[in-house]
């Protein structure tokens, strides 16, 4: 019961927010990007490690995997992501061997979804579907602030290779 009514009752909150922020109700706005149910079998777009050595490993460290909705593969190769776009940044613990590395325990699933009124950005905690650790709200602050970078295309820091 409480994983169904959970995202709903955030999504009512999520909106109202909306209203009292922006003065006017945008009923497209009004709705809290959900858990990518299923993203693991979504395209690999690439891979990376941010080590000890990185000023960004406090936050971002780890093995971190993207993927990407079929939507959003298409803006890879336009430049432009349509509505229903969705991106995910999986960030695992990286597992140091003798002159290895493997993905450990997950760390957080960031997610970017795009709707009529832009990207959303939000963060999921661990493996848990439901705990943020980044509210959409906060996301504006802790997340867009940095993906409005002139290296990004529509936000988008990461590009795919074949
Ligand atoms: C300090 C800058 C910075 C901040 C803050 C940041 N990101 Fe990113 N993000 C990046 C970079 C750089 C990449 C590309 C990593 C790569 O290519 O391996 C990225 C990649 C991503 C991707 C994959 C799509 C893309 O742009 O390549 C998603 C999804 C994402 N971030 C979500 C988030 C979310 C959600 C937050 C906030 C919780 C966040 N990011 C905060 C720099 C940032």
């Amino acid at each position: 019961m409480r994983s169904r009514s959970e995202p709903a009752r955030r999504s009512v909150l999520f909106g109202l927010a909306a209203c009292l922020v922006g003065g006017a109700c945008l009923a497209a706005s009004a709705t809290a990007p959900d858990y990518p149910v299923g993203y693991r079998h979504w395209t690999h777009v690439k891979s990376g490690v941010i080590g000890p050595g990185s000023p960004a490993h406090p936050r971002f460290g780890g093995l971190h995997h993207i993927y990407a909705n079929p939507k959003a593969m298409r803006g890879y190769s336009t430049g432009k992501f349509a509505p229903g776009s969705v991106l995910v940044f999986d960030v695992l613990e990286a597992k140091q061997g003798a002159g290895s590395v493997e993905g450990g325990e997950r760390r957080f699933v960031d997610v970017m979804t795009k709707s009529r009124d832009g990207w959303s950005y939000t963060e999921f905690n661990g493996d848990s579907r439901e705990q943020r650790n980044v509210t959409p709200e906060a996301g504006v602050s802790q997340c867009q602030s940095c993906h409005l970078s002139p290296k990004t295309q529509d936000q988008v820091f990461s590009r795919f290779k074949e």
